[in-house]
């Protein structure tokens, strides 16, 4: 930046994140999320404002070690194991050393790496590195999962398997901050989401407040008559449900949002 600019990248972001739920924080590219998660994390501060989690901050070991973190774009050396990895992340944790070995070998297997336990990271895909780095995230069994973009690059196979897993957290009683550009997949996987656009919340709630029809599985049907249409409403009313004309989805109300955000001017 040149002096005397700056970049305001997060701007008075308030985010109501309910225990044991899982929250889509959703955004263009560069509006603020993973910096907004590393301030959670005690990555990076805030000029003004604080952060708190646990009632403390991240910064503290002790709160640090119930929070996993999948960061947005991971690096690690490529000359260290998968277990060698682990085990690094562990001792930071301060998990200790017998009970590492053993989450280790259990997560590595948990993500289908037990085969590449030994093997040079550099000879991982981008594939099973991503998963690899959701066993990173889960070393010390912690309470919150911070997950930026858990399905860059990963194919759709993959992608619904991060889906099958984010689920099982929440079954769990964890509690989940996604950060996702695939919206279908956060429609169907998240409670509440926040959508973001130069650094500030453009709207949050939950998926059924912020969608007409709840996000609703929709049923498309041609060539019916007004009566027919009329006779469908009765029965769903019939049945306790509700029939109503398609809205818009989660990528809809995003892209409305940003664009009328975008229009409105103005350098965050
Ligand atoms: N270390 C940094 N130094 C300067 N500017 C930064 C830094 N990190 C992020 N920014 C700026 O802050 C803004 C927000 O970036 P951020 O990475 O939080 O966006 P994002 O919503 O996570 O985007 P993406 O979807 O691309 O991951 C961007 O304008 C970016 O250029
Ligand atoms: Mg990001």
């Amino acid at each position: 930046m040149e002096k005397g600019h700056y970049l305001r990248a997060v701007d008075k972001l308030t985010l109501n994140i309910p225990e044991g739920s899982v929250f889509g924080l959703l955004g263009p590219n560069g509006s603020g999320k993973s910096t907004t998660i590393r301030m959670l994390l005690g990555l990076s501060e805030p000029s003004s404002g604080g952060i708190q989690i646990f009632g403390g901050s991240a910064k503290d070991p002790a709160v640090r070690r119930r929070i996993g973190y999948l960061p947005d774009a991971p690096y690690y050396h490529k000359f260290l194991t998968g277990r060698e990895l682990l085990r690094f992340f562990g001792r930071l944790l301060g998990i200790p050393k017998t009970d590492l070995e053993r989450q280790s070998f259990a997560l590595l297997s948990q993500f289908g790496l037990a085969d590449a336990i030994d093997r040079k990271l550099g000879a991982y895909s981008k594939g099973m590195l991503q998963r690899l780095g959701f066993a990173q995230a889960m070393l010390g069994d912690p309470e919150i999962l911070i997950l930026d973009e858990p399905t860059a690059g990963v194919d759709p196979v993959g992608a619904s398997e991060v889906g099958v897993f984010v689920r099982s957290l929440r079954e769990r009683g964890k509690t989940v901050l996604l950060c996702s550009h695939l919206l279908t997949q956060v429609q169907g996987l998240c409670d509440a989401v926040g959508i973001m656009n130069r650094g500030r919340l453009l709207a949050a709630g939950s998926i059924e407040t912020l969608l007409p029809g709840g996000g609703n599985s929709r049923l498309a049907i041609d060539g019916l008559t007004e009566s027919d249409l009329n006779e469908i409403a009765r029965l769903a009313e019939s049945k306790g449900g509700r029939a109503f004309s398609i809205g818009d989805d989660l990528e809809d109300i995003f892209r409305k949002l940003v664009i009328a955000d975008d229009k409105s001017g103005g350098a965050p």
